[in-house]
């Protein structure tokens, strides 16, 4: 009998390993993080540029948080080497020391590297693509230690309209990245074209959901075509989707991520200037609640320091990077009275479920109201909402429980701490006392040295946010919001079943 337990008891394990790992290449276990330089260099790229970033990452502490990969994008190469396999040539005007150095100098600072390209004839920006070559490129990637390939979906030669004929397309490049034996975090990019969420999981680590981000929180755009109920049925994706076209875009498919699996929003606009600091507060907070990868699309060498500030928020990058791996679902979004120039108004409450940081039988519940509306609004989403997927109208026994709200931005870094840590770079060469930004400040979180599993697991202060208030039961979670601006909790339960005394 108990060793028919434990036959059943691995059968389960094996169930829930081959679960967690979709495609089994252990990769993107949380949602990948690092930065790719085409929301702010598009085709500019050279092997400064990503050293020069490489290093920033490493000094203003955003490796430290997590930021891995450095992804270069389009516009890399010149063409095929017919002499040679075939292979793909990197441009030696813009790559000198070539691939395979990049690569290395990339791993000596303990970050990995991303490479682009595309299951077409040409890459979007007209550069040869991988269709017809994914093994000889694969091999090639794996020589030159690549770490991660983003593979767009542009020339495809027609070869999409249904989701067999795309997951084949896509799944040739797999095979092939799993033949080299290397591990390579496998991003697709076809801009939620024939649905990826459906079959992206059991080949590929993450699939863009939407056409290309823009800088611009609800600025409709008709190259970005799809909106409204039906925003996720897009037979044009476009360019220049704004933040909240993605979020509508996200709501219907949240159900899809899972651990190895991501739904990807697209790179991050935080720091790209055109978006008000609010906006990006929100914007950050909606790619951690939604599980996105987290990928850096600013030029740092010159980042503001407010910015910087976002972008290090580990109480909030704790949420994104939560081990079990399940995305925030948008509860309501009502339309207000106050609207603003491109006619947004509504207010949303996302909320999604985290690992448990008390160790008991409640989960951690993130909560995240946005406000679309043209002003300053207090924000109310009751328990009963929250915990909706507990049990309809109230009845999850988690409404019945007191909770902490927890404010994931009150600790977010002053402005000043984070102009000390870009002023401190050896790489902007502003140090003035040689030490590594690194040093600057004092309780920065080391995902690289603790995960963010296990700080979780330690209660560490930096990753729970501040207490801002107790919700008792059937209790309202309060928020005042700045227009198109984001409040972000994390709810944890407070300890049941101890008796008031005159209860005794
Ligand atoms: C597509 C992708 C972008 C970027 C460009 C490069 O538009 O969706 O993210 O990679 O191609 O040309």
């Amino acid at each position: 009998m108990a060793f028919k337990n434990l036959l059943r008891g691995a059968a389960v394990a094996a169930f829930l390993a081959s679960k967690v790992e979709a495609v089994d290449n252990g990769l993107a276990i949380t949602p990948q993080m690092g930065w790719d330089n085409w929301n702010s260099f598009g085709c500019d790229v050279s092997e400064t540029l990503l050293l020069q970033t490489a290093q920033l990452i490493v000094d203003y502490g955003l490796k430290d948080l997590g930021y891995h990969y450095v992804i270069l994008d389009d516009c890399w190469s010149i063409g095929r080497n017919a002499s040679h396999n075939n292979s793909l040539i990197a441009n030696p005007e813009k790559f000198p020391n070539g691939m395979a150095a990049v690569a290395d100098q990339l791993h000596a600072l303990g970050l990995g590297f991303g490479m682009y390209s595309d299951a077409g004839k040409y890459t979007c920006g007209g550069y040869a693509g991988s269709l017809g070559y994914e093994t000889v490129d694969a091999n090639t990637f794996a020589e030159w230690g690549v770490d991660y390939l983003k593979y767009d979906n542009c020339f495809n030669m027609g070869q999409a309209g249904n989701q067999m004929i795309s997951s084949a397309r896509y799944e040739v490049m797999a095979n092939a990245l799993n033949a080299t034996g290397r591990p390579i975090l496998y991003s697709l990019c076809n801009w939620g074209e024939d649905y990826p969420w459906n079959w992206g999981s059991t080949i590929a680590n993450s699939w863009r959901i939407s056409g290309d981000v823009y800088d611009s929180w609800d600025q409709p755009d008709s190259r970005c075509p799809c909106d409204g109920p039906d925003a996720w049925n897009c037979g044009l994706p476009g360019f220049h989707c704004s933040v909240t076209n993605i979020m509508n875009k996200a709501s219907f498919i949240v159900s899809k991520a899972q651990p190895g699996a991501w739904n990807d929003l697209d790179m991050l606009e935080v720091g790209n200037g055109a978006m008000t600091d609010a906006e990006y507060v929100a914007h950050f907070s909606m790619w951690a609640a939604a599980k996105s990868p987290l990928i850096l699309g600013n030029d740092i060498r010159v980042v503001p320091a407010k910015d910087l500030a976002i972008l290090s928020n580990a109480a909030v990058i704790a949420v994104n990077q939560d081990p079990s791996g399940s995305s925030a679902a948008r509860r309501w979004m009502y339309s207000t009275d106050s609207t603003d120039a491109y006619g947004g108004s509504a207010l949303q409450l996302w909320s999604g479920s985290l690992k448990s940081t008390t160790g008991g039988q409640y989960n951690d519940m993130v909560v995240l109201l946005i406000n679309g509306a043209n002003e300053t609004m207090v924000m109310n989403a009751t328990l009963a909402d929250i915990f909706v997927d507990s049990g309809a109208a109230g009845t999850a026994r988690q409404v019945k429980i007191s909770w902490e709200a927890r404010d994931l931005w009150a600790n977010r870094m002053s402005e000043a701490e984070a102009q000390a840590i870009i002023d401190a770079s050896s790489a902007t060469g502003n140090a003035t006392n040689g030490y590594n930004a690194t040093m600057v400040g004092s309780g920065r979180y080391n995902a690289t040295k603790t995960s963010y599993a296990q700080g979780l697991k330690n209660n560490d202060t930096l990753l729970l946010g501040n207490v801002t208030t107790t919700v008792g039961p059937s209790g309202t979670v309060t928020a005042t919001v700045e227009r198109h601006g984001a409040a972000l909790f994390r709810l944890r339960a407070l300890p049941t079943g101890v008796k008031k005394r005159d209860e005794l």
